[in-house]
């Protein structure tokens, strides 16, 4: 067993690393991540720190490689000696129905380490509620409605677009089922963001 990382060291550790693009917008993406996880947590009677922090640190890979940031960041955490849970959120993190090909933004380039994992990987409630949280934020929380409109327009159309679509929609209701309430009811200034 690895390190455990608290979401005060997650938060410090993205903020301290570099970025691989020309902006670092994905940093302060990050926090509403773990934010929004922790507040979905929280109503799950589960570990909300936890939650939030593998959302502090799901895309700390876009401070070496934006492309192959899961993998990137990956390496990262093991390199750095946390424990396997947080490197795995950087791998599942945009990947539904453990296929690699359930993405957005078309057909990732291909990594056998990679895709076998996430075929036989069993996706815990928390990274579920990553998966859920990274379609529903940028910098702040929306409905998970218009972040994939805003996949789209920024992506384009793929030929596994409505795979994806259809796949954040089934994860949506399964988390929903779970809370007994539209996740929306956990985030009432999201009407300020239609
Ligand atoms: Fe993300």
């Amino acid at each position: 067993m690895g390190k455990i990382l608290t979401s005060e060291e997650a938060l410090n550790l993205i903020n301290e690393l570099p970025s691989a693009g020309t902006d670092d917008h994905w940093k302060a993406h990050s926090v509403c991540v773990g934010n929004a996880a922790s507040i979905i947590a929280e109503a799950l009677n589960l570990n909300s720190e936890k939650a939030k922090t593998l959302g502090y640190i799901h895309d700390i890979g876009k401070s070496e490689n934006y492309k192959m940031h899961d993998i990137a960041g990956y390496e990262l955490i093991k390199k750095l000696g946390y424990d396997d849970e947080y490197a795995y959120i950087c791998l599942t993190h945009s990947y539904l129905n453990n296929d690699v090909d359930c993405v957005a933004g078309g057909h990732p380039p291909r990594n056998e380490f990679r895709d076998t994992f996430i075929k036989n990987h069993q996706y815990t409630i928390y990274e579920k509620i990553i998966n859920l949280c990274d379609l529903m934020c940028k910098k702040e929380v929306m409905t998970v409605e218009k972040r994939m409109i805003d996949l789209l327009l920024r992506k384009g159309v793929h030929d596994n677009t409505h795979y994806h679509i259809e796949e954040t929609l089934k994860l949506k209701e399964e988390i929903e089922n779970q809370l007994g309430c539209s996740i929306y009811d956990l985030f009432p200034n999201i009407k300020e963001n239609l």
